[in-house]
This record gives structure tokens, sequence and C-alpha cells, in this order.
């Protein structure tokens, strides 16, 4: 043990007053309903040693002790637990760090240094100092306890002062701990629309790894987030689950180990997959943010709190108003000009929406963005079909009375394009092996600050030249492909992380200049949807997928750890052979959207969609503000219902749809939740096609909260593909 503190300073071991807690080695992180508790052990490292329902007794926390988990040998001072676990050490499961130094030595150890909280937007921020006893090498473990809504954010900064660069093999953003009976996985697997499909499994021991290396994205065959359920499967209304998810959006990796005495191990981070990252003297590595929540009443909880956590820190304008929208995708394709995008203008204010999107296909000169091989990257209107480009465009969405909205894919370039002429060399591709191409495109270099130039300026110029442009949807719809940049020479193992912070310094800049125009983060579909990258985004587009039956799933999938306000959801004919009510219906469940032609719609249909548009809109607090209850789900039967309570608990809204019901089959009440037992709240069916009237009993007539929590209204049908909207009203 000689020379082992000679590196740690003496100040060593003080903790200000805001970390300590009566016991000087105990550090609290709580929420008002959880607590993280941490331990400097005898030995100076730093150990978990609770992290559950929040204690009642601040004398308990020093009754906890980190050696309790050391396992089965509690005398074996070091092992297990420790709050970020390093290599090369006694502990042999993964670790959070991985480091060779620059002597090439593998083994770091951390010891305490300091602590320190204090008081931020929602919560406190705790920052906790360790450094290695042999190596000048620092880590900063952070962690913001969002008090009311029970979520925790914690990430990590490595930094070093040795003489040659440190090679860091593994960068976790945490590591978390639980000691429960059984461990229960669900996670959300994906592709191009098939987005966030639920599947649950129970974890024994080992590891269990989820992970995605695709670059430019976190998502396709796996979503950034998972749940534990904590003694048994999660359920819904009831019990202890873990949820959590990495703002991170590239490659991903979720370590779930149970190791030799059944604990169970969570290390969330980057995916140091061809990623060894050489760190060079002062330079700080901050890892991405890892945001959790443990809630004691199912998912369901769970989820509630992630939603009013994301609209009030995580999302862009969080609290702001969403524009419902006629987009023109799905309608027309690459083949538009100015005159049938007028006539679409003014469609979108005849149905009632605020604003008119424009999607891919309108830009490229030398080479017209006809279809998707040729023009990306060539931010220039295509004569021929806008001769008076995007001003004009402008002016007629202001004639029309709607805002304008337009589509951006400016990570990306077709080889058949006019920068890629001029900047091959701005390029990821290899430069000895043949190319391969996925949707004919390529992805530009985002760690070179001249490519992060040139993707600032595709927004700067669209914003500086139109201000009134209202939004972007702005698309990545290749992975990174031939992954070799000719901007990084030698450090190629950075290039999948240097890449992502590229594209965060560029997504800043437009954020920090334009905070009031909002943004759809869209990926081929639900390919991004992280939290890091909502920060600088209004919403995010979760599927190519709108046919209604599948958007149920995915919605369902994606609910858990997004508010409906972050979801775009639009109306269009993917699977015509469902009616126009129940695609609505579905798409009014998040930030309703249409994008179908209005020419093709009969009538009824027309009148119809007006009438769920404005009542949409009356609705949006409940649907984009409130409380989400999941009320049934498709996961477990032929029907799904979903509920949205306003925060004043005034108004609420059920969505309840029939699937494939079985002929006869047992058809239950639908329970109500989130009401107050001793309102009384007037129940309508709304949405009803133009002429018709709701043939439910309940229609119309007013009932106590208590009586629709516990006793529900008969709601499901046998009808295959059929929905039916209710509004409750609070009666004074
Ligand atoms: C993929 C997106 O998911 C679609 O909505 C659409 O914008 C196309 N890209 C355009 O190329």
């Amino acid at each position: 043990m000689k020379g082992l503190f000679s590196l740690i300073p003496a100040v060593a071991v003080a903790m200000s007053a805001d970390a300590q807690t009566a016991d000087k080695n105990i550090i609290r992180i709580s929420t008002d309903n959880t607590d993280l508790v941490l331990e400097v052990g005898p030995n100076k490292r730093l150990y978990q040693t609770y992290l559950g329902p929040k204690l009642l007794h601040a004398e308990d926390l020093s009754n906890l002790s980190w050696c309790q988990h050391a396992g089965s040998d509690a005398s074996v001072s070091t092992r297990g637990w420790e709050v970020y676990s390093t290599s090369g050490n006694e502990d042999y499961f993964d670790p959070a760090l991985g480091i060779t130094h620059s002597d090439g030595n593998m083994s770091t150890y951390l010891y305490y240094i300091s602590s320190s909280s204090e008081a931020v937007d929602g919560g406190v921020h705790t920052r906790i100092n360790l450094c290695d006893d042999k190596y000048p090498v620092s880590v900063t473990i952070n962690y913001i306890a969002y008090t009311r809504e029970n979520v925790i954010k914690t990430w990590t900064e490595i930094s070093h002062k040795e003489k040659g660069p440190v090679t860091m093999s593994q960068y976790a953003s945490a590591m978390l701990y639980f000691n429960r009976s059984a461990y229960w996985l669900t996670e959300f697997s994906s592709d191009w629309a098939k987005e966030a499909q639920m599947s649950t499994q129970q974890l024994l021991f080992g590891k269990k790894v989820i992970d995605t290396k695709l670059g430019s994205r976190a998502a396709m065959f796996t979503h950034p987030f998972f749940e534990i359920g904590l003694d048994g499967p999660a359920k819904e209304h009831s019990g202890d689950v873990l949820m959590g998810t990495l703002g991170w959006t590239g490659n991903f990796r979720f370590t779930f180990e149970i190791d030799n005495v059944g604990n169970l191990r969570v290390i969330p981070g980057i995916n140091p997959y061809a990623s060894s990252y050489e760190l060079v003297a002062d330079e700080v590595f901050t890892t991405p943010e890892f945001i959790f929540t443990l809630s004691y009443d199912g998912i369901g909880q769970g989820s509630r709190n992630l939603h009013d956590w994301a609209r009030k820190y995580g999302l862009k304008d969080g609290e702001g108003e969403r524009m419902s929208l006629l987009n023109n995708w799905e309608n027309t394709g690459f083949k538009f000009n100015h005159e049938i995008l007028e006539q679409l203008m003014k469609d979108a204010k005849h149905l009632g929406v605020d604003m008119f999107l424009l999607d891919d296909g309108w830009f490229g000169n030398k080479y017209p963005r006809k279809n998707d091989r040729t023009g990306l990257g060539d931010w220039e209107a295509t004569r021929d079909k806008l001769p008076a480009g995007i001003p004009a465009l402008v002016n007629a969405a202001k004639d029309a009375g709607v805002r304008f909205g337009i589509w951006i894919e400016p990570e990306m370039v077709n080889p058949k394009s006019e920068l890629y002429e001029k900047h091959p060399d701005w390029v990821i591709e290899q430069p000895n092996r043949e190319t391969y191409y996925y949707r004919n495109q390529l992805v530009l270099d985002m760690s070179n600050p001249k490519v992060q130039n040139h993707v600032f300026s595709v927004v700067d110029n669209i914003l500086c030249d139109n201000p009134d442009v209202a939004y972007f949807k702005w698309d990545c719809n290749s992975p990174i492909t031939n992954i070799y940049s000719p901007y990084a020479g030698k450090k190629q193992g950075q290039l999948y992380v240097d890449h992502v912070k590229g594209i965060y310094n560029v997504l800043r800049r437009v954020r920090d200049k334009y905070p009031d125009v909002q943004m759809m983060l869209c990926s081929g579909g639900g390919a991004r949807c992280d939290y890091e990258a909502l920060k600088y985004f209004t919403e995010f587009w979760c599927s190519d997928n709108t046919d209604p039956i599948e958007r149920i799933y995915i919605q369902w999938g994606f609910s858990q750890f997004f508010p409906s306000k972050a979801i775009a959801a639009h109306v269009t004919n993917w699977n015509k052979d469902t009616s126009v009510k129940f695609r609505t219906d579905v798409a009014a469940m998040c930030r309703l959207g249409f994008d179908i032609g209005l020419n093709k719609l009969t009538t009824e249909d027309l009148e119809f969609c007006q009438q769920a548009i404005a009542n949409w809109k009356r609705l949006s607090p409940a649907i984009m503000d409130g409380d989400q209850y999941r009320l049934v789900s498709p996961y477990e039967g032929n029907h799904a219902a979903v509920e949205y309570v306003d925060k004043s608990g005034n108004m609420a809204v059920v969505f309840a749809y029939n699937l494939a019901p079985r002929f006869q089959e047992k058809l239950q009440a639908v329970k109500l939740q989130g009401l107050d037992p001793n309102n009384k709240y007037l129940v309508r069916e709304i949405n009803l096609m133009p002429g018709t009237e709701s043939k439910y009993s309940w229609n119309g007539r007013t009932y106590t909260g208590d009586y629709l929590m516990k006793i529900g209204l008969d709601i499901f049908t046998y009808r295959h593909n059929t929905s039916a909207v209710i509004e409750l009203e609070v009666v004074r």
C-alpha cells in the first residue's frame, strides 16, 4: 500500500456541506420518491449502497453498508458495487471504464476526492470527483436528480494529465446495481417500418447486451431505451420497474450482467465497438447522459415521470405548442411543382391544420432530386419545379393562411451531386475499397469542422433568406457506411464518437440561433429518437409505417419513454382497408398531421377530419401536455385503449380500438384512471362520422370518477379495426 494516496491531494475526502448527510462518508441523491445512496468505503473507493424507494429516516442511511453487498464473503473489502468500476481491479465483471495508460498499464483504481451539490432547474446536481492514486486520471460522476419528476440523469467526465495519450476501450455513462429476486428485461426491437416492438425476457446469470453500430443514428434494429421489471416482469399499473434511456445519437450499448451472487449490474453508454478513444492530456471526455426513473407503481407511472421530465427539461420547447400539419410525402412523392404545392397549402387551410410541410424533392439543379439517387447535398430549389424558389412558397403559405415547413437531410450526400463533386473529401468513404451505398447516398464527415459549418449553413441559409420558415423536418436516411474519415487521419478509432459530437455542434448552433423554429427529428422513419438529439428537436417521426394497426403498437412502444407531444403521427393511405376515422383516431393520440390528398377523400371523410382536428386542438391540453394512462395493451388481447387527463383534471379523453376481436370473446369494460373519484364527468363520444350518432348507452350521461375507475365503460365491440374516442368533462 506504500504510496497509495500519493497522487490524491491532502484535501481529499472533503465533501461540501450540501452533499453530506449526517454521516460524512455518505452521499445521498434523492428525488421525491427515490434514493440513490453512495458511500465512500474505508478504502476511499466509492460504492453504491442503495437504490430504491425513498428512505424515510436519514439515520437509516448509515445502516446501509457497502460491504453487505460484497458477495458471499463480506470480509473481502473491495468487491462489487463500485459506483464506476474500472478495468484491471479485483472486480471480475464488466467495468464501466477501461483505460490503457500511456505506459501500457491497463489498470485503474479510482479513489474519492471530493463532492459537491447545487440546486439547478428542477433538482439538485451532485458532482463526485474521483482520481487514480498512481496515474493522474480524474473522473467526475454527475447526477442531476429531478425532484418532482423522479428522474435521475447521470453522466461522467474523464480526463488525465499523463505525459502521453491514454486510450479508453470502455467509457460507460454510469453503472447501477440491483439486488432483487429476479430481473425481467423489456427491449424495443426495430427495423424500418417496424419500430419499437416490445418483447420481454428474464435475465439469468451472465450477460445480455443490447447495442447498435449504425454510426449516424442510435436506432434501427433496437432503440436506446429499456425497462427492467424488478422481482418479476414489469407491469403497467403495479410493481417496481427501472426505465432507462441513453441520450446519444450514435452507437450505444446497454450491458446487463447478473453476477455470481445474483445481483444485476446495468452499464449504459456509447458502444465502444471500433471506437478506442485516445484522450490527450487535459482533454475532458464527457459521456452521454443516462436518464432513468424508478417507478414503484408500474411502467405507466414511470412513463408519466419521463413525460413530465421531457416536457420540462428534455425537449426543445417542451412546454410550447405544437402545430398540426399537412405533409406531401405520401401524397406526391417527388412529383410536384409550385402550382401543386400552392393548392396543397390551400388544402391545408381548408382542412384546418396549422402548417404545410414540404418534404423531399425540392432541390438540386445540375442533378435535380427527381428520385433518391440524385441531388442530396445541393440545397437550392430546383428551377424547373419551383422557378420562384422557397420565397414564393413561403408567400403562398402566407396567402393560404398556414405556416410553412421544409424537409432537409443536411448530413448526407448523393454521389450524383455538386457537393460531392466539389468536396469528395468531406465524405465518410473508404479510400481503397469498393463503396457500399445505403439508399444511394453517403454520410458527410461530421467530425470535420468545415463539414459542420456547411451543414449549419444549410439551415442558416434557408432561414436567413426566409425568416418565416417555421419548421424543419431533419432527415437522416443512411447509417454510416464505409467507415473511414479523410479528416481523422490516424485517429479513425474516434470517428464514430467524434461524428456524433460534430452533429451536436451543429444542432447547438441551430438551436441557439433559432430557438423558436420547430424541428422534427426523422431518420428513415423512427431510427433517431434519443433525448440528446431531442434537446434540439421539438418532436420526432416515429415510423414511416402509418398503417393504423401497426401504429397502435409502434406508438405504444414509444409512449413508454416519450410524451405524445414528441411523437409525430400522420394520417395517410397506408392500409386503405381501414377507415379514415380509424386512421385519424390513431394519429390523434400524438402530434396530429395528415399526409393524404384531400381530393381523394369523400365529403364525409373530409368533414370528419376537419371536426377531428378541431377536437384534437381543443383536447390538446390533455393529449399533448397531460398525463397518459395506457389502459388496455394491444399486446395482451384484441383491443387497445389509451387515456389522457389534463393537468388541471378538468378534461380527459379515451381512445379505444377494436383490432381483431374473436367471435364472442369476452369484452371487458374499460376502467379509467387518473380521475378524481369525487368529481362528476359528462361522458360523450366524439370523432363521430358526420350524420351518425353514438350507439353507446353511456353517451351523454354523467358518472363519478369513482364509477369510471372502478366499473368503467363498455366501449369495446366485435367490429374489427374500429375505434371510439370518448371525451370526459368535469361537471361542477
Ligand atoms: C424518410 C422519411 O422517414 C420519410 O418520411 C420521408 O421524409 C422520406 N425519407 C423522404 O426521402
